[in-house]
């Protein structure tokens, strides 16, 4: 029997083990060609917590987390999930750790010739054995967290871009994932729009206890919604931490990024925000993604629902 989603969910850690790091980026550098895009990067992201990473446009944010589920590889470094470095990993291995994750990519788009309700279906039907009636279950209680029960039967074009984006959340969280990435759940939609899915991404993650990884569109969103915050700026990353202690930063580049201001260093031309230097080495690209916007091995959850 598929347990109700709250206790099915809540995953109350000792408290010892309640801040650990779920994720954690050692020296993580990527080039594409000459093109540094990220150069050193270290940090923790905490376990059950909302973390933000920030940065101007093109400065390598989607990058990152590409790395993190291992769609891309650092060139130097190393990421670890749960401890478990995962560059040396077999494919075995590899398949059993994106299993934790939960991704909504930032061009991520909802099969347009399915219903709201298969679209969140299509990960159970595609990666479990659970049966019709627990996938009836599952899918409406998801669809119940992001206000969608009534229109389950619409297709992706005849709902909002709101929709569409709770839709995409409620397909991200459909597996029960242990890490839900979500690269600007935000953009494109209005500003009103953006504080609803942000209380409904605060509510999912309060709810579920899994530790969010996000890449928000706008500062309120950030203010709103993230425990912890990280900012990349010229490929570095210029300082991860709570989001109090950064917000009272005195570093020029936090402060102007999140005032939104043009007084700092943050200039205008996002070639030259966006990376620092050259490397004579090719970057190795393996990403593939289908058109639900994630591999189908990055879903995470358990086999069986039933
Ligand atoms: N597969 C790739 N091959 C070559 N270059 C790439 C690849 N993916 C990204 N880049 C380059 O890496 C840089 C960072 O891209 P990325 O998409 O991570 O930026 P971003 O911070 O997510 O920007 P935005 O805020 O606009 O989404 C860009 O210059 C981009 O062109
Ligand atoms: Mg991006």
């Amino acid at each position: 029997m598929a347990m109700p989603l709250t206790l099915r969910r809540s995953r109350a850690l000792p408290a010892t083990t309640r801040d650990d790091a779920v994720i954690s980026l050692r020296g993580v550098s990527k080039w594409f060609g000459s093109n540094v895009i990220l150069k050193d990067v270290t940090f923790d992201v905490p376990r059950g917590k909302i973390t933000a990473i920030l940065g101007p446009s093109g400065t390598g944010k989607s990058v990152l987390l590409k790395n993190i589920i291992g769609l891309l590889h650092p060139d130097e470094g190393e990421v670890l999930v749960d401890g478990e470095a995962i560059g040396s990993m077999s494919e075995r291995d590899l398949f059993r750790v994106r299993r934790k994750f939960g991704v909504l990519f930032q061009d991520g788009a909802l099969f347009g010739s399915m219903t709201l309700y298969e679209n969140i279906a299509f990960p159970l039907r595609e990666h479990t054995r659970t049966g019709e009636r627990d996938i009836r279950a599952i899918v409406h209680r998801n669809a119940e967290l992001v206000g969608l029960v009534d229109h389950l039967g619409k297709l992706p074009g005849e709902v909002s871009g709101g929709m569409k984006k709770r839709a995409g959340l409620a397909r991200a969280m459909v597996l029960d994932p242990e890490i839900v990435l979500f690269d600007e759940p935000d953009s494109g939609l209005d500003p009103v729009r953006v504080a609803y899915l942000d209380e409904l991404v605060v509510t999912a993650q309060r709810e579920t206890g899994a530790t969010f990884f996000i890449i928000p569109h706008n500062i309120p969103s950030v203010m709103r919604t993230a425990d912890h915050l990280g900012l990349l700026f010229r490929s570095r990353l210029i300082r991860f931490g709570p989001k109090d202690a950064m917000c009272a930063s005195d570093d020029p580049v936090i402060r102007q990024f999140l005032s939104g201001t043009t007084e700092g260093p943050i200039g205008m031309d996002e070639m030259a925000d966006g990376g620092d230097g050259t490397r004579p080495a090719a970057g190795r690209d393996t990403t593939t993604l289908d058109r639900s916007g994630s591999a189908p091995f990055l879903t995470g959850g358990t086999t069986s629902r039933s």
